[in-house]
């Protein structure tokens, strides 16, 4: 018997690039080669103690063995919405514009099933975090990626949102503090998006799952901006905040249709996020991230400098990220991504994530993740060093404006 294919909607997705990649690691460890991996974005550091006190103080809770609810416990969206309200200064009802999400991902990925019909078209950028194309795909929907470019700083470019949208076009999706690029938006891009999906009549969704990695003044949301009320949601996440990928948690908060939307839909698929994790991610926001946040931007802000410094040294274009925890830089003229990703791995056992990975405007460039302590990327950047790949060296002033 023939083994069946996937679904067609499964088969659509792009190939696994990292698939070759992984395959190289796995044999470079069995042969005892030193791998240094900087491709993955999952901190090494762990889920700090206070949080892990609470998630166990609150796991001894019978109340929290039950199932929970799909939107999560109203206890834990007060304290977002308490936290969102200082944070942004935005005042959103906690159980009509938030909900509890197993993870960003597992919102992002469904949201368009939740407000999407087939055929509808969905603007995303490019390059940008794969689930975005997955949940388009996946709803029957079409993706329609927009250019990132380095010239505008990653952002889109209005006018060409505007000639790719069409009556079709029901969502667009941002992504800031960026993955890949480490950009970030301001209030007055978020006005003027707005602004552009009034006219358009089009659905925001945000993705802020670093919104509180910044090595700057924090980047705002764009549920500041007043219109964005009707027709935007934002997708927050704890993973990256508090080391906290593997507990699987984070919220959406947004206009009450498309909420409610979402958590109609979850209701029919999943059972919510643990009310453990939920209860100990949501007292995290306020009674931890005052003393914690400002740490663990500190650790994210020496590995960006050495990594932006080191790359620069190298004679490799990068610009210096102004969010989230990675380094986007130039692989040497005329080689393809994949293709210098590999070259690395081959002579240094570095893993970095070829920009391809992220669409077809990723192509010429690599993703550093900042992901591994500072020995680490500077093991990694004397290994480059002999494998001089920039052959002909930029300048640190020139590679600056890149
Ligand atoms: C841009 C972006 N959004 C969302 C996520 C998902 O994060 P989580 O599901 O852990 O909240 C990631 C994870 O890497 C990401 O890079």
């Amino acid at each position: 018997m023939t083994t069946p294919e996937p679904a067609k909607r499964l088969q659509a997705l792009p190939r696994y690039l990292f698939a070759e990649l992984e395959r190289k690691r796995a044999e470079a460890e069995a042969a005892g080669r030193e791998v240094i991996d900087l491709s993955i974005g999952d901190p090494d550091l762990p889920t700090p103690p206070p949080l892990l006190e609470k998630i166990a103080e609150a796991a001894t809770n019978p109340a929290n063995h039950k199932y929970p609810t799909s939107a999560g416990m109203p206890a834990a969206r007060r304290e977002i919405a308490a936290w969102f309200a200082d944070r942004f200064g935005v005042a959103v009802d906690p159980l009509g514009e938030c909900a509890m999400l197993i993870g960003s991902k597992e919102g992002i990925g469904h949201l368009p099933l939740a407000i999407l019909d087939p055929g509808d078209e969905v603007l995303m950028p490019d390059p940008g975090y794969p689930v975005y194309f997955a949940g388009a795909t996946f709803a029957d929907a079409t993706p329609v990626r927009y250019p990132l470019r380095e010239s505008k700083g990653f952002l889109p470019d209005l006018e060409e949102l505007d000639r790719l949208a069409t009556p079709r076009t029901r969502l667009v999706w941002v992504n800031y503090p960026n993955n890949p690029t480490g950009s970030l938006a301001t209030g007055a891009f978020y006005e003027a998006l707005v602004a552009w999906a009034e006219r358009r009549g089009v659905i925001i969704a945000s993705d802020a799952a670093y919104s509180e990695l910044y090595y700057g003044d924090a980047p705002p949301s764009i549920l500041e901006i007043p219109a964005a009320r009707g027709r935007a949601i934002e997708f927050h996440s704890f993973s990256k905040t508090f080391n906290m990928t593997g507990w699987r948690v984070g919220f959406a908060v947004g206009a009450p249709h498309l909420v409610g939307a979402l958590v109609r839909l979850k209701a029919n698929l999943d059972s919510g996020a643990p009310q453990a994790i939920q209860t100990a991610a949501a007292w995290a926001l306020k009674g931890f991230l005052p003393t914690h946040g400002p740490a663990l931007r500190a650790v994210y802000r020496e590995r960006r400098d050495v990594a932006v410094e080191g790359l620069r040294k190298l004679g490799c274009p990068v610009s210096e990220p102004g969010g989230a925890f990675y380094v986007w830089g130039r692989v040497p003229d005329g080689e393809r991504s994949i293709d210098f990703a590999e070259r690395v791995f081959d002579h240094t056992g570095v893993m970095l994530t070829p920009g391809v990975g992220f669409g077809e405007q990723g192509e010429g460039y690599f993703r550093i993740a900042l992901t591994g302590p500072v020995a680490a990327i500077e093991k990694a950047l004397h290994l480059l060093e002999g494998l001089a790949p920039w052959k002909a060296p930029h300048g640190v002033a020139s590679s600056s404006s890149r």
